[in-house]
């Protein structure tokens, strides 16, 4: 597989992550390298269209838990086949907001263990997994005051237990691969926080993969 370096960056709605992502993305194009910005679901055309149809608010019936993870993985698949895995293999550093991590957390918060989402991705050919994910956390509170200004979408719009229990469940897959996901926290301000995530990324690059 392509020698680039694949990071995501991951959070709750409100953790700041996409103004990360940006930042990020300029240090990275000032050192020099080539970089690929990309948002999960989305960045495809149908990956796009797929994320309209799971955050509209106004779909009808309450979504099942299974049709819901199908779409985000479809949309996944087409983003890492079309885009991510073509600009690994040209040696770009891939920069996503969100990526499997989100899977892990949302759809393990309605119940779904982690098991057979991640025998889903590796089906769907998705087992590059990132050299380094970040995790944005920030209490939920917090959160929350910080995305009032905006309607919420269908995922934003669920009860703060579901989103108590997306947050434990990066929390613990911080534990689970330690050498992947490293916890970032995000109250500070943001330029602060920019400055951490280069010092961590760089580091990492230096390094070289995680296993
Ligand atoms: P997000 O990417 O944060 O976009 P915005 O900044 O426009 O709100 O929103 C995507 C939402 O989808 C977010 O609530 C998390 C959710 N999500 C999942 O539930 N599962 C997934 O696999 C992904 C990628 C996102």
């Amino acid at each position: 597989m392509g020698s680039g370096f694949f990071v995501t960056v991951e959070g709750l709605d409100g953790s700041g992550k996409s103004t990360q992502v940006s930042l990020l993305s300029e240090a990275l194009r000032a050192d020099g390298q080539l970089v690929t910005v990309v948002r999960d679901p989305g960045t495809t055309e149908l990956g796009e269209r797929v994320r309209r149809l799971l955050l509209n608010p106004g779909i009808g019936a309450p979504v099942n838990r299974w049709a819901e993870t199908c779409l985000f993985l479809a949309a996944r698949a087409q983003l890492f086949h079309q885009v991510i895995q073509p600009a690994l293999e040209l040696g770009h550093t891939v920069l996503s907001d969100r990526y499997l991590d989100s899977t892990l957390a949302y759809q393990g918060a309605r119940g779904i263990s982690w098991k057979p989402l991640l025998e889903l991705h590796r089906l769907c050919g998705l087992d590059r997994f990132p050299d380094l994910t970040l995790y944005l956390d920030i209490p939920v509170d917090r959160a929350q005051r910080r995305r009032s200004a905006t309607i919420p979408d269908r995922l934003e719009a669920e009860a703060v237990p579901y989103h108590e229990t997306v947050r434990s469940g990066y929390l613990e897959l911080a534990r689970r691969f330690p050498a992947r996901v490293t916890v970032v926290p995000a109250e500070g301000r943001a330029e602060e926080l920019a400055g951490e995530i280069r010092a961590l990324v760089w580091e990492r690059m230096a390094e070289g993969r995680a296993i």
